[in-house]
């Protein structure tokens, strides 16, 4: 199976994020993401069997257990893909103010590599996808609603499963962050 480990968005930031979307619909278009599929990915694990799986719930539980809540903080909106290829660009919300989100993403993946269990190696940049194959105009994208500042408090392994349509996500793990202070 296809499978990740991403930070969950507790439900109030899921909420303005959803309401930032809202707000894109006037002047972007593309494959919107619903609101529940908004998440933080620490790691993709690509296709993994079931060994690699149980290792990576063993991942999640260890380095949940050793990092507090952690800060999600927007720092405004960012794109992957060519500029050029205007068809193929997502559109994300940037969390690069949330070091603790990339101590976190440093954790699990130490973790993962202890048990042997590979995963895609390409630097952590903290984001939440909003819209693939996003077009817009840069002026869409003024005067928006961005969430405020809160706490994630806890980590989840997700079955992938693509389809036509776009993409299921199927919790089969998650752990809590380590109660106490709020990693910045
Ligand atoms: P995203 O984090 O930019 O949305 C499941 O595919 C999740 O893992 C998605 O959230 C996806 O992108 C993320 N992801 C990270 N690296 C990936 C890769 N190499 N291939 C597919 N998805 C990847």
């Amino acid at each position: 199976m296809r499978a990740f480990i991403a930070v969950d968005l507790p439900g109030v930031f899921a909420d303005q994020a959803t309401g930032l979307l809202d707000a894109l619909r006037a002047g972007v278009a593309g494959r919107f993401m619903p609101r529940e599929n908004l998440h933080v990915t620490l790691t993709f694990l690509g296709d993994v069997g079931e060994a690699e799986a149980a290792h990576a719930v063993g991942a999640v539980e260890r380095a949940c257990a050793a990092s507090g809540p952690v800060v999600l903080e927007a720092s405004g909106l960012g794109t992957f893909g060519r500029a050029r290829a205007a068809r193929e660009r997502t559109l994300f919300l940037d969390l690069a103010g949330s070091p603790g989100l990339s101590e976190l993403a440093s954790a699990v993946r130490a973790e993962l590599g202890r048990g042997g269990v590979a995963y895609d190696e390409k630097p952590f940049r903290p984001h939440v996808t909003l819209v693939r194959r996003a077009r817009f105009s840069q002026g869409a994208l003024l005067d928006l609603p961005f969430p405020l500042l809160c706490a994630a408090q806890s980590v989840t392994l997700f079955k992938s499963t693509l389809a036509s349509e776009g993409a299921f996500y199927k919790p089969l793990f998650s752990a809590a962050l380590r109660q106490g202070a709020v990693e910045k």
